[in-house]
């Protein structure tokens, strides 16, 4: 077997970067460890850049989402008592789409089964070879039978956990991490939400966000202590801590319900350079992960695939390497200030455990100066609503 690009992880990254090439007429094999099922069954964050919904119509996976997702024009940050709106329409003319993680990932298996793509799932052992030749190979296992083929290229979409990362040498990467000493606990509930844009919300009792999928679909984050366990938080427990950290006009507003999912996920923000290793590039969770705060996981991902995909297109149909040369280096441009923006609202907005009475009059006056001026509003809502690729 031989392919011309091999794509580890057939997650959106992975399945993004898959459809574009194959649009191109650029062949591909997707390895995808798990099951279609199972990556169907994770729940992540909902909310997509404007240039990420471009992307997708691109790829020609964006038809659902045009019909069901909700374009938003601007979101809620509360304090204690106060809230206010962030007017992205108003600043800028754009929007975010509400769409779940989860859908985007179900229309880009779709788009790929239409034009007949190559995903195998349930692979194991995979194993990158001759990464700086021309010719790198790579072996993995299906059903206990070993399996090799050769390509041009590997795109290493394989998540903060694959083998990717770990196949450049320790002594060529650079690692940047900062473990935040809380996590987020999220429930989903079959409840309309209660307001129709995002809330966040920074209280004493710890951060709360109040997010959404559809009109009877809700999706609600509290910041717990890493030591807490879902089993320590019954529903009833949850929507009183939720309500006590939102302003009391909104409180009165919440409508509950049974959780239909709760997890505890802890915060990190993890960066690794460079993100090219002779024929191998690092795409989304491989290389970063941010904090959920900023809502710019996915929307990172996507922003490396715009970047590789229009590289590799050059490489192949003008033979000019510029655009993958440049990979790595524009990629990190755009990651970094994603981190900063996605460290800076974590910062402003959650409880740190050892945060002395000046740090919490810092992140008073941090939200406070949000709040006052049209001109940090306008700076945010940039970053928020995407910075350009
Ligand atoms: N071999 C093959 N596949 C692997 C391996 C491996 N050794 N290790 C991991 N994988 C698969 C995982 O099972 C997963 O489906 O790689 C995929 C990686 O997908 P994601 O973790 O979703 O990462 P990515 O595609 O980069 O998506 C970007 O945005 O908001 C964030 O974390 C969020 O998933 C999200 C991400
Ligand atoms: C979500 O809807 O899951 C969500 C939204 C915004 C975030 C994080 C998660 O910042």
């Amino acid at each position: 077997m031989k392919t011309q690009v091999a794509i580890i992880g057939g997650g959106p990254s992975g399945l993004l970067l898959s459809q574009l090439l194959n649009k191109a007429g650029i062949s591909t094999v997707v390895l995808e460890r798990k099951s279609r099922d199972y990556v169907l069954s994770r729940i992540r964050a909902g909310v997509l850049e404007w240039g990420t919904v471009e992307m997708l119509r691109k790829a020609g996976a964006g038809a659902r989402m045009d019909a069901e997702g909700a374009a938003h024009g601007g979101c809620y940050l509360a304090s204690d008592g106060a809230m206010f709106r962030v007017d992205f329409n108003a600043f800028l003319g754009r929007n975010v789409m509400v769409y779940g993680q989860t859908e985007v990932t179900k229309d880009l298996y779709a788009a790929q089964d239409a034009i007949g793509a190559t995903i195998l799932h349930e692979v194991d052992d995979v194993v990158l070879h001759d990464l700086t030749t021309a010719s790198p190979r790579v072996t993995f296992t299906q059903n206990g039978q070993s399996h090799a083929f050769t390509c041009d290229f590997v795109a290493g979409c394989d998540g903060f956990h694959g083998i990717s990362r770990p196949s450049i040498p320790a002594e060529v990467r650079h690692e940047f991490e900062k473990v935040y000493p809380f996590g987020w606990l999220g429930v989903l509930s079959r409840t309309p939400p209660v307001r129709h844009e995002l809330i966040y919300a920074a209280h004493a009792r710890g951060f709360a966000l109040c997010s959404m999928r559809n009109p009877m679909l809700s999706r609600h984050y509290i910041q717990v202590p890493l030591t807490d366990r879902v089993e320590d938080w019954s529903d009833a427990r949850f929507w009183d801590e939720l309500k006590a950290r939102l302003p009391a006009e909104v409180a009165a507003d919440l409508v509950t319900g049974p959780s239909i999912e709760k997890s505890i996920a802890p915060l990190r923000s993890f960066v690794t350079e460079p993100m090219r290793w002779g024929r191998l590039f690092l795409c989304g969770d491989a290389a970063h992960i941010v904090p959920p705060t900023g809502a710019k996981g996915l929307n990172l991902a996507v922003s490396d695939i715009h970047y590789l995909s229009d590289g590799l297109i050059q490489f192949y149909t003008q033979g000019d390497p510029a655009g993958i040369d440049a990979y790595s280096e524009r990629a990190l441009a755009r990651i970094w200030q994603a981190m900063r923006f996605s460290w800076s609202l974590t910062t402003m907005m959650h409880r740190f455990p050892d945060s002395s009475d000046y740090d919490r009059r810092m992140q008073d006056a941090e939200l406070a100066g949000l709040m006052q001026s049209e001109a940090a509003q306008r700076a945010w809502a940039e970053n928020y609503t995407g910075l350009p690729y």
